[in-house]
């Protein structure tokens, strides 16, 4: 058994209610006790077990959270699209339209290539605190560019999602029906291997409501979990399906009507908003107060894309939740590790309790505080994931 102690922890963020009565469960003068990648114990510094201690690491009073749980991300892809982002500083609507480019080049790119640029990705996810992503496809198209982008996939994360059904390709712009065909069919057969969940972009510019509920269907019936992009560009009638399947998450609901906060706060279901797509398509931020009031179970993610948010960075996310859209700092840092836990139906990760996973961070500041107030500075000093320091 390998035991590693975590001593002279300042503020230490478990997401355990239990010890404090708030939602983060605060522990101050903290403690933490991994044993073989899980948490065996949590508590006051001065209870911490001493016996068969293998190593024991000094916070010198520094704050410790769990590790980011990012529930939202495209890694699986090849090329950029800064023009486009410039193009949208100075005025140009974002529309779906961008992604085809992304097809095109995601289409060229050997399997090698596109598994070295998601690791790299992957890798600046780490140093950022991030531990637990997910990864959709969705740049393929293809039954064997969706297939392979599944396969790369599922070398950076179990969390991946079949998201064929992101936009219409333009080879199936006058025919969009056999595409669905294609995405129920026999590109879910060969994506399934490498997929745990399935999504669709369901908004303007891409999937109805109507196909949307068809190939999300269609996925669950061959054992695939629901997840939905939902009401990004547009009001409609996204949040809804994703309710009535069952979603574990409806994401961006940038768009929220009061129909839809009611079918949010009688459901399951978590609604995921991502910030660096409002940031970075210059839209207008959605407000999580009304969601909050419903007592709705939110997430926070990156998005990271090359289209709409080309960040890895959920400490800029959390940063720009406070600032615009009336998150609370500690709402911010819930919603980011345990709402995207929520998010991915994972009890192991996005708190430290016992048994969770040991997935923590030591922050080089005393408090959680500072992740919004000090924007842009990376305070990330370590990084552990199951026990083993990344960072
Ligand atoms: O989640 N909204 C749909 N898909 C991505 C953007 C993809 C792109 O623009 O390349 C998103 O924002
Ligand atoms: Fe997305």
């Amino acid at each position: 058994m390998t035991s590693t102690l975590v001593t002279n922890i300042g503020q230490l963020v478990t997401n355990d209610p239990t010890h404090d009565g708030t939602k983060l469960g605060i522990v101050t003068n903290a403690a933490l006790l991994i044993e073989d990648g899980v948490v065996a114990w949590v508590g006051p510094n001065s209870d911490a077990p001493t016996h068969h201690i293998k190593k024991t690491i000094d916070a010198h009073g520094r704050c410790v959270i769990p590790g980011y749980v990012d529930s939202h991300s495209h890694l699986i892809f090849a090329g950029d699209r800064s023009a486009e982002f410039r193009a949208r500083m100075q005025g140009v609507s974002y529309t779906a339209g961008g992604i085809s480019h992304t097809v095109e080049q995601t289409r060229h790119a050997p399997d090698a290539q596109l598994l070295a640029h998601a690791q790299s990705l992957l890798a600046e996810a780490h140093a950022s605190g991030t531990t637990t992503i997910e990864c959709k496809s969705g740049y393929g198209l293809t039954v064997e560019d969706e297939r392979r982008s599944l396969e790369i996939a599922s070398k950076i994360t179990e969390e991946t999602t079949f998201l064929g059904a992101h936009v219409y390709p333009v080879e199936y712009k006058d025919s969009p029906k056999d595409y669905v065909e294609l995405v129920c069919g026999e590109m879910l057969d060969a994506v399934l291997p490498h997929s745990k969940w399935i999504d669709v972009f369901c908004d303007k510019g891409a999937f109805s409501v109507s196909d949307a509920r068809t190939i999300l269907k269609a996925g669950m019936a061959k054992g695939l979990l629901p997840r939905l992009h939902a009401n990004q560009l547009e009001a409609g009638q996204g949040v809804q399906l994703g309710v009535e399947l069952g979603c574990a998450s409806v994401d961006h609901v940038s768009h929220l009507s009061e129909k839809d906060i009611e079918a949010l706060s009688t459901s399951k279901t978590v609604a995921t908003f991502l910030p660096g797509a409002e940031f970075s398509t210059r839209s207008p931020y959605p407000d999580v107060r009304p969601l909050l009031e419903a007592s709705i179970t939110v997430a926070l993610a990156s998005d990271c894309n090359p289209g709409s948010s080309y960040t890895t960075n959920m400490p800029f996310v959390m940063a720009v939740a406070v600032r615009e859209m009336h998150f609370s700092p500690e709402q911010a840092l819930w919603s980011a590790t345990m709402g995207g836990a929520k998010a991915l139906l994972r009890e192991d990760v996005g708190h430290l309790v016992e048994g969770a996973a040991a997935d923590f961070q030591i922050l080089s500041a005393h408090s959680y505080l500072h992740l919004a107030y000090r924007p842009g500075v990376n305070l990330v000093e370590q990084v552990w994931r199951n026990g083993l320091q990344l960072i």
